[in-house]
């Protein structure tokens, strides 16, 4: 199946092959063609250029001819699908009482430590359905690619006992088989001390590692593994047992880290070659010094800032300290119920003061990284697969998060 897109207004995040990921001052560049067309063959791109060969030349037309199906981008922008590398969208239900405490003034931890927050997902899910998991977590993963995302990290973590947590996993698996999406699943049993081991939070580390882990590896439901290393939560210390033991499975970690306190997450991530370390609202310099060098991508998350209130990560600072920067929406009921990450994008660029540029790579090749996927996804790559969306025309690439509420996804064409 050859597929053309042609009459592109601007083609843009065209990457050379072998770029894993972008640091330091390469995030200040998008490398754009202006009336382009580009070519798919069986779901890879196979070619692109400039597009004045489309207007009379003959080869040209044996091109347009030779293919089984045209589409034209009418002077719109095309580019790479957005790469959503933090999400916990398999869940049950919603917590919108819970929206009305933080209203009144409640904060996260508050919520939390009253019983609610992660533990009343926990109930719910508990409760629904595999197949009416399924079914409302489909509904998240169809409105997500409508707004133009193309892959996505799915946690599990609203289980918090052996069965519930396989059960999300199973879910996240079927997703994975059955949505056009790329799918990647964490496991998350360390999100929060399950209600029957209340007070007794090491007998519930020793459950993820000795009885959730083997089986989640067993049925290889989980391609990564994740610990919410916070105050409130779990310490530095059982973050690296849980993560050791992950290692003998060969699972790979990708942390939350720093979003409550600085606790020391970002630290035992990169110990532990994290693939990212995500959320990082409160760092200080020597979480920037601690990530200087390593492989591991420090992930920012501006729409639980935004929703809850907290300090935006300081992506620029790291930016400038030559390292490079993810975001990611954290979609998930409780800190962040919104998918969109054009509005991540716009968040990059408005709170966090990245350049439009600079966000549109957090978003798209190095986001990709951070769930493992830059190889085949995040850019406008000859061989990579084609996940891309095509826009109305715009005047610019600063558009897209400028006028972040204007609807210009015209058309989002996903390939796993
Ligand atoms: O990334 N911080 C931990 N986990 C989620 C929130 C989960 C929830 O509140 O349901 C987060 O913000
Ligand atoms: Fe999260």
């Amino acid at each position: 199946m050859k597929t053309v897109i042609y009459n592109i207004g601007t083609l843009a995040g065209i990457l050379p092959e072998g770029t894993r990921k972008l640091e330091g001052a390469r995030m200040d560049h998008v490398e754009c063609i202006n009336d382009a067309y580009l070519v798919i063959e069986d779901g890879i791109i196979t070619d692109f250029g400039t597009a004045g060969c489309f207007r009379g030349d003959n080869d040209s037309e044996t091109y347009l001819s030779n293919a089984d199906e045209h589409i034209d981008a009418h002077g719109g922008l095309v580019m790479p699908a957005f790469c959503d590398s933090h999400t916990h969208i398999v869940y049950a239900g919603c917590r919108d009482g819970e929206f009305r405490d933080k209203i009144a003034g409640l904060s996260y931890e508050e919520i939390a430590a009253r019983g609610g927050g992660i533990l009343n997902s926990a109930d719910l899910l508990h409760k629904t359905s595999d197949d009416e998991l399924y079914r409302q977590s489909m509904e998240r993963v169809n409105e997500i690619m409508a707004m133009g995302t193309g892959a996505v990290e799915i946690k599990s973590g609203y289980g918090l006992t052996v069965e519930d947590e396989l059960k999300m996993l199973r879910v996240i698996k079927r997703i994975k088989e059955t949505a056009p999406i790329t799918v990647k699943a964490t496991f998350l049993g360390a999100h929060a001390v399950g209600r029957a081991y209340k007070g007794r939070q090491s007998e519930y580390v020793d459950l993820v590692c000795n009885e959730m882990l083997p089986k989640v590896a067993a049925e290889r439901l989980a391609d990564y593994v994740d610990v919410f290393c916070d105050e409130g939560f779990f310490t530095v210390d059982e973050t690296e047992k849980i993560l050791k033991k992950a290692a003998e499975y060969g699972i790979t970690p990708k942390i939350h880290a720093n979003e409550l306190a600085v606790s020391g997450g970002v630290q035992v991530g990169v110990k532990c070659n994290a693939l990212s370390v995500d959320h990082l609202e409160k760092t200080t310099d020597s979480e920037i010094e601690a990530l200087r060098g390593s492989l591991t991508m420090p992930t920012m998350l501006p729409g639980c800032s935004f929703f809850l209130g907290l300090p935006y990560g300081r992506a620029k600072d790291y930016i400038k300290a030559g390292l490079p920067v993810a975001l990611a929406s954290d979609y998930n009921p409780g800190s962040s119920p919104s998918g969109n990450m054009r509005f991540v994008m716009a968040l990059g660029c408005i709170k966090m003061r990245l350049t439009p540029e600079q966000s549109f790579n957090a978003c798209t090749i190095n986001s990709a990284y951070a769930m493992g996927v830059s190889d085949i996804l995040g850019s406008v790559t000859i061989g990579k697969k084609a996940n891309l969306l095509i826009t109305k025309p715009v005047p610019s690439l600063a558009f897209i998060p400028y006028s972040h509420q204007t609807p210009v996804i015209e058309k989002v064409i996903l390939h796993r």
